[in-house]
């Protein structure tokens, strides 16, 4: 069970990979025993996505013909479940629907308002991390739906996909509220990922990895295009969701802790609380996908992957740099180079490469506090109870 006091700690802890032993052997025998068996140069192989004609009675689907990638039994049987976490995380992300209108706004509309209110610097840390995420998450439920979802072939993870992608929504829905709610000037908001560099260049970086796969043609199924898939769920998972979220959520969720704009901070909170959820999930499916496929974790594949965290490690420091050339709120940007590359060292464990920046240490050990939904007081109270309904607050984190 995940533990709310320490969710970086917790998310240490192996991921919930089901089946460790058997699937090695299950994939093993569904590869023997089929003719269109996925190898690394078996090119001609293509993944199925579910937009096959039906099989009129074909034999029953078993627990054993499912996999994550280049299932090839029917995939709109979600019964019997083989991954038992990635419906239980389907579970978890439903018990704690929320929604942005549920959060008071009034005291953050007073104090924007208010010319002493805020200095110059706050509004800026405001205005540009409402920038960069009211665009990022649009960016990660497009690779989500037009990406992703298409090659993943396990009926229970499209499950939490869908739920994903309807809480990509929820996020953007709630800056988009906080924009209207704070009376920002939307245009400029909603375009500095076209004009504000520090926000343009982890869009920019992003990209590509989407577009990898969004041509109408592209089938996992290869040993290359299966390893382009594994790329991307590196990138959007562990970077994009596990790397580039944490500069901005910390300097929000900083101002919340001074009692300033106490809502918006509240807004990502919950979705943070998401971002984590999401995180733990691609963590799941990229290690589940190693497993049932360990010929794409190649030694040259594995340090690429170390570079691509890497990279996205140096652009989220400079975001950090860039988004506060001089100290604010008790923090300087150094503390950030710090934080990013202890929150990236986690992310490497996590997915079984080797640490890359020895002795980082987490200079906001608060930010797992601030996860901690149950200690707040008079913070959404009653719909978190009313939500709860599986404890679904107790099995993700950071
Ligand atoms: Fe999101
Ligand atoms: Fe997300």
């Amino acid at each position: 069970m995940y533990n709310w006091d320490d969710p970086i700690e917790e998310a240490l802890n192996k991921p919930e990979v089901a089946k460790t032993a058997p699937v090695i052997q299950e994939t093993k025998e569904i590869e023997k025993s089929s003719t269109n068996a996925v190898t690394p140069n078996n090119i001609s192989e293509q993944g199925y996505t579910g937009m096959e004609d039906l099989e009129q009675g074909a034999s029953r689907i078993q627990v054993d013909d499912k996999a994550i990638i280049n299932c090839r039994a029917d995939l709109n049987q979600l019964i019997p479940f083989k991954y038992e976490w990635a419906w239980q995380k389907y579970l978890n992300g439903s018990a704690n629907h929320w929604m942005p209108e549920e959060i008071p706004m009034h005291d953050d509309i007073k104090l924007w308002q208010d010319p002493k209110g805020l200095t110059e610097d706050e509004r800026k840390i405001v205005e540009i991390n409402l920038g960069f995420f009211s665009t990022a998450d649009s960016l990660v439920a497009n690779n989500l739906v037009l990406a992703v979802y298409k090659h993943i072939t396990n009926p229970e993870c499209r499950q939490y996909l869908l739920r994903q992608a309807f809480e990509e929504a929820i996020h953007t829905h709630a800056y988009t509220y906080c924009v209207q709610s704070l009376g920002l000037d939307e245009g400029k908001i909603f375009n500095m990922y076209r004009e504000i560099p520090a926000v343009a260049t982890k869009a920019e970086w992003a990209l590509p990895f989407t577009q990898s796969l969004g041509d109408p043609s592209f089938r996992t199924g290869s040993f290359e295009n299966n390893q382009r898939l594994l790329r991307d769920l590196v990138a959007f998972y562990v970077v994009f969701e596990g790397i580039f979220f944490y500069v901005g959520f910390t300097q929000i969720l900083s101002m919340g802790r001074r009692n300033k704009l106490t809502g918006v901070a509240q807004q990502f909170q919950y979705i943070l609380r998401d971002e984590s959820m999401h995180m733990n999930f691609g963590i799941d499916v990229i290690n589940q996908i190693k497993l049932e496929n360990p010929d794409l974790w190649t030694d040259e594949f594995q340090s690429e992957m170390i570079d691509l965290i890497k990279t996205g490690v140096d652009l989220e420091i400079r975001y950090a740099y860039d988004t506060m050339p001089k100290p604010i709120l008790g923090i300087n940007a150094k503390f950030y180079e710090e934080y990013i590359k202890f929150i990236a060292n986690r992310r490497l464990v996590q997915v079984g490469l080797p640490e890359q920046y020895p002795g980082a240490t987490n200079p906001f050990e608060w930010m797992s506090e601030i996860m901690d939904l149950k200690k707040e007081k008079n913070f959404f109270e009653t719909r978190v109870t009313e939500y709860q309904t599986g404890g679904g607050l107790n099995t993700d984190g950071i």
